[in-house]
């Protein structure tokens, strides 16, 4: 496995292996269970032939102020051998300052899926999320990227993102990985003291609670959320809802007679950590 932190190494490896298709698993590191995942889907896709590629870079530029940049759990040692254990051919782990200029000027935009849900919470957490999958994607030269749909919202931005800009990389889009009692992998999960820690997977719950509701005829999408808001309450008095929303899966935006499939995604903080999960309603 190669591990390359400058863009010169990067440059000169994309070269090396141009023609061998490249499946990109981009990260943020502090990689868990389900990042392996992640990365053995990309090792399907690649093929005996061809190559996975994993960045870890904890981006500054999608975290707002007051929030966890600092503190974000830095753990490359582990994540190398996670990675190279799952199926990794290369590694790029750059610093900010080979990524990003001092006096850059050139930013991303989304406009539209990153105004609700997570977005309207951490205002620009999107355009740095756009901006740094355009830059690593410019710089990896991946065919295909996998992304996990925990960050529902992401890659629904991602998905626009690829098809607004003409990039022509193929996006995966892979279930969440849970724990034993449901709840959704995440590296913020650490965080969490252990009350906390034993009334997050009500979040799990309450959406499946919704679902269940929902296949047996529950179909207001006002319902839906006020119905895990009830669950949450009774089983998870620490947690503090940011939002609950049911929405269309590809607008993000209200259900409506087009909608072919029904989202409910939710955010819910215990203490300061923030945790997100979603269900897709099928
Ligand atoms: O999902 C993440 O870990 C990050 O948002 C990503 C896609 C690596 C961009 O920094």
């Amino acid at each position: 496995m190669n591990v390359i932190n400058n863009i010169r190494q990067l440059r000169s490896w994309s070269s090396i292996n141009k023609g061998t298709r490249c499946v990109f698993v981009p990260t943020m590191g502090a990689l868990h269970d389900g990042h392996a995942t992640l990365i053995r889907a990309a090792r399907e896709i690649a093929g005996q032939n061809g190559n996975v590629a994993v960045s870890i870079f904890v981006n500054p530029l999608q975290f707002g102020p007051g929030e966890d940049f600092g503190k974000y759990p830095r753990t490359l040692v582990e994540d190398l051998a996670l990675a190279r254990d799952n199926g990794a051919d290369m590694i790029f782990a750059p610093k900010a300052e080979e990524l990003f200029p001092a006096d850059r000027s050139i930013v991303l935009r989304e406009t539209s899926l990153s105004q609700f849900l997570c977005g309207a919470s951490r205002p620009g957490h999107f355009d740095g999320v756009c901006t740094v999958v355009t830059k690593l994607f410019n710089l990896v030269q991946c065919d295909d990227a996998v992304f996990g749909k925990k960050d529902y919202q992401q890659f629904a931005i991602i998905r626009r993102l690829v098809r607004d800009l003409d990039f022509n990389v193929v996006l995966h889009g892979i279930e969440t990985v849970r724990e034993a009692d449901g709840l959704a992998m995440s590296s913020r999960n650490r965080y969490l003291n252990d009350e906390e820690r034993a009334q997050a997977p009500a979040i799990r719950a309450a959406l499946v609670a919704a679902r269940d509701a929902w296949k047996n005829g529950e179909r207001d999408p006002a319902v839906l959320p006020a119905l895990i808001t009830r669950h949450l309450q009774e089983h998870a008095p620490l947690g503090r809802i940011d939002y609950v929303s049911a929405v269309d899966a590809n607008s993000l935006q209200a259900v409506s007679a087009t909608t072919e499939l029904v989202v409910i995604a939710a955010a819910v903080f215990f203490g300061t950590t923030r945790l997100i999960d979603n269900i897709e309603l099928k």
